[in-house]
């Protein structure tokens, strides 16, 4: 990824960067409401780098909700998600309230600050897993996935105890970030919930284990998996939602 020059908010109104600060209408008044909440979150510039792009500009990720961008404070680097003007979400709030209750159990990335349009919180610097798992090409990669799948595991473990539905593990290419120490890291914490059923560990086995794409290529790399025994774990966890059978079904997965 290449680095770019950080941009002050000062200078940011007078290049093109501004537009992916309210995307995809810009309006001179909402820029300038944007702008002065960013001032209060204590953000001093922007970087604008990144794999995917908005009106040209590369940014860090682009989502239904939000577009994410580097920012330092005078603490440093963080990531800043902003909501995107066209977004089902009228503010962040709840989207930070549940990263807060995440972090509570060390998962999601820190949250840092929040505001209506904003959410800053700890950058993650690594890959998707689905980017990550394509990197595992030696001998020592059944050790690695082992070790990041069993932490996802218990992540998701965490969160079913504490009753925080994440809600998108089952489609999570986009939700799981691996840093370049192989620790995985759990994002989006938008459609998360503390008043639905919770299905964290089902779903991520679903979509590790189970469904087509990755789970072809997880199950080449880790060896041979028994899906009726690892349904039927899943199916005892579900209605028992103890540590044993949670046990269990780390057996099933990592022989
Ligand atoms: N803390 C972070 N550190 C680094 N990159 C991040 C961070 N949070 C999000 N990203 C990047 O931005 C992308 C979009 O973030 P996020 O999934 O939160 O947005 P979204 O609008 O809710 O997306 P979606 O529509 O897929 O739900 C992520 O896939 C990831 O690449
Ligand atoms: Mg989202």
């Amino acid at each position: 990824m290449q680095a770019t020059k950080a941009v002050t908010l000062n200078e940011l109104d007078k290049t093109k960067h501004h537009k992916v600060l309210c995307y995809p209408r810009c309006t001179h008044k909402e820029l300038e409401k944007r702008l002065t909440e960013l001032e209060k979150l204590g953000i001093q510039a922007l970087q604008f780098t990144g794999e995917k792009s908005v009106f040209g500009v590369p940014v860090l990720g682009k989502g239904c909700v939000g577009i994410v961008v580097i920012a330092y404070t005078k603490t440093g680097k963080a990531a800043l998600k902003i909501r995107r003007i066209d977004a089902d979400r009228k503010e962040m709030f709840h989207e930070a309230q549940m990263l807060k209750k995440a972090n509570t159990i060390n998962i999601g990335p820190k949250l840092l600050e929040t505001s209506e349009n904003f959410l800053l919180m700890q950058l993650i610097e690594g890959k998707h897993f689905p980017e990550w798992l394509k990197t595992l090409e030696n001998q020592e990669t059944k050790t690695r996935l082992h070790l990041v799948l069993k932490n996802v595991l218990e992540q998701c473990y965490r969160l079913d105890k504490a009753g925080i539905d994440h809600g998108e593990l089952n489609k999570a290419p986009k939700h799981i970030i691996i840093d370049d120490n192989d620790v995985p890291y759990l994002i989006d914490f938008e459609t998360t919930s503390i008043n639905r059923r919770i299905s964290n560990v089902t779903s991520i086995c679903q979509y590790f284990f189970l469904g087509n794409k990755i789970a072809n290529t997880v199950k080449d790399k880790l060896g041979k998996i028994n899906e009726k025994e690892l349904i039927n774990a899943l199916r005892s966890y579900k209605q028992k939602t103890t540590k044993e059978n949670f046990e269990n079904i780390i057996k099933k997965i990592l022989l």
